[in-house]
């Protein structure tokens, strides 16, 4: 994906010994496109220089609050505000406590706090800061007033400890930021001054339920049968549905995309343990069956890896997998109002997915072409058929984000048609 040409990043660089990829990040975005200017903290220049920042950025860096209204091109609104997305990476626990009470002591928090800009913090401290009720109290607070948050990962700390707290990779902030983008940018002004916000959104205040991604059935300890998923239609579709104000639970195949922002996402392997998390995760308003489930699993995991035998080819018994689908659409008592499946088919599309609205009881098939030549299985753009019992839609082709953003409304409003 390459940003449009006016995309406008602020990163807000903490002092942490994380800030040396935020070097790393930079180059990524100006390599996709985006223009990248950066504030440093005082701090965080004693673990990179600005001249480092400056040439990656291609723009004179900012860090002295009192030196900006000396600059009459840019005071400290206009440079908040000129930013599609400040990103603060790392965030540290200095930063995320000064953004969480309204602090405004320096140039990167005066920023934060003066922008209408949705922000993305990256947190990034050593393991106990982070698991501090002090630290998770501000996390939580400002999730609430819609910062995003890319990481931390689990992992082992510059200090030699091991838990959460590293920095997410750049690759993976890059793909937080594009999603966060590709959402609405701005922070919404409460109506109410108390502060207190209602979800806004076509799916404000439900729950959905979203499956994505392959499954790997096990052969061996090192062997399996997989898919060419790569899970970036269910990803799309569920953080489309959390900008749409849903309560979402991802439950994800093994992928290579960072989790969605602004709901739970559950990591599985198999079509069972699938299955056991789906089951787990309800009541849900709406289930959406994006995952590409195998079929089939070997009957028995061997406990060693097989080893070849020249003189016989090896058999494997494969038996049937439940239809996770299937058992959403034939629930009785805790059926979701709305089930929903997609259909991949590589010939007779629409003949193939209406009989899979049928005999699966569902409410919608998304039906798509997943034939070698149209590229849409691990692609980035999706040609839909939108199949109900009322009737079908071809949708254009267009990105996988844009059919997430479509479907998730045309779902507000039949949900809202069922009454519940
Ligand atoms: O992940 P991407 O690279 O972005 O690609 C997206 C996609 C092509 C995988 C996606 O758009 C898609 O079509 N997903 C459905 C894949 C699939 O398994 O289709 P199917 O026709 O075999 O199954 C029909 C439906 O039953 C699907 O909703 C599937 O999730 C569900 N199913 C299938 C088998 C099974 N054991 N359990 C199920 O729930």
């Amino acid at each position: 994906m390459t940003a449009s040409p006016e995309q406008r990043i602020l990163l807000v660089i903490g002092g942490g010994i994380a800030a040396y990829k935020t070097l790393d990040l930079t180059r990524h975005l100006r390599e996709r496109g985006f223009f990248v200017r950066a504030v440093m903290t005082e701090a965080a220049q004693h673990f990179v220089t600005k001249l480092a920042v400056e040439s990656l950025t291609g723009n004179r860096v900012f860090d002295d609050l009192f030196a900006l209204t000396e600059d009459s091109s840019m005071g400290h609104i206009e440079l908040s505000r000129d930013a599609d997305l400040l990103v603060v990476a790392p965030a540290t626990a200095d930063i995320l406590a000064k953004m969480a009470h309204g602090l405004a002591g320096d140039l990167a928090s005066t920023l934060l706090l003066a922008t209408d800009k949705k922000i993305l913090a990256a947190p990034a401290m050593n393991l106990r800061m982070w698991l501090h009720p002090a630290t998770q109290r501000n996390a939580d607070i400002l999730q609430k007033d819609g910062v995003a948050f890319v990481g931390p990962e689990d992992g082992e700390m510059a200090c030699g400890e091991y838990g959460p707290g590293r920095m997410s990779e750049p690759l993976a902030i890059l793909a937080a930021i594009e999603q966060v983008l590709a959402t609405d940018t701005r922070i919404p002004l409460p109506t109410d001054l108390s502060g207190h916000q209602e979800p806004r959104g076509a799916l404000a205040g439900r729950r959905v339920l979203v499956t994505s991604g392959p499954t790997q059935e096990p052969i061996d300890p090192v062997r399996y049968i997989a898919n060419r998923s790569s899970g970036k239609q269910g990803h799309a579709i569920a953080a489309a549905a959390a900008a749409a104000g849903a309560d979402v639970v991802l439950v994800s195949g093994p992928v290579a995309l960072a989790d969605p922002l602004g709901g739970r996402t559950i990591h599985v392997k198999t079509a069972r343990e699938m299955l056991r998390q789906v089951e787990a995760a309800l009541p849900v308003d709406i289930f959406i069956g994006v995952a590409a489930v195998a079929d089939w699993r070997a009957a028995e995991t061997a406990p060693e890896k097989i080893k070849k035998d020249p003189k016989q080819p090896l058999c494997l018994t494969l038996v049937e997998n439940p239809d996770i689908l299937a058992a959403m659409g034939r629930r009785s008592k805790d059926r979701p109002a709305l089930v929903v499946g997609f259909a991949a088919e590589s010939e007779q599309l629409i003949e193939n997915a209406q009989a899979k609205l049928m005999v699966k009881n569902c409410d919608m098939i998304v039906a798509n072409d997943v034939s070698k030549t149209s590229g849409v299985l691990g692609g980035e753009n999706n040609k839909v058929l939108i199949l109900t019992k009322k009737g079908k839609e071809s949708w254009p082709w267009m990105t996988k984000q844009e059919v997430a953003r479509r479907l998730v409304a045309r779902l507000g409003t039949m949900l809202a048609e069922t009454g519940r």
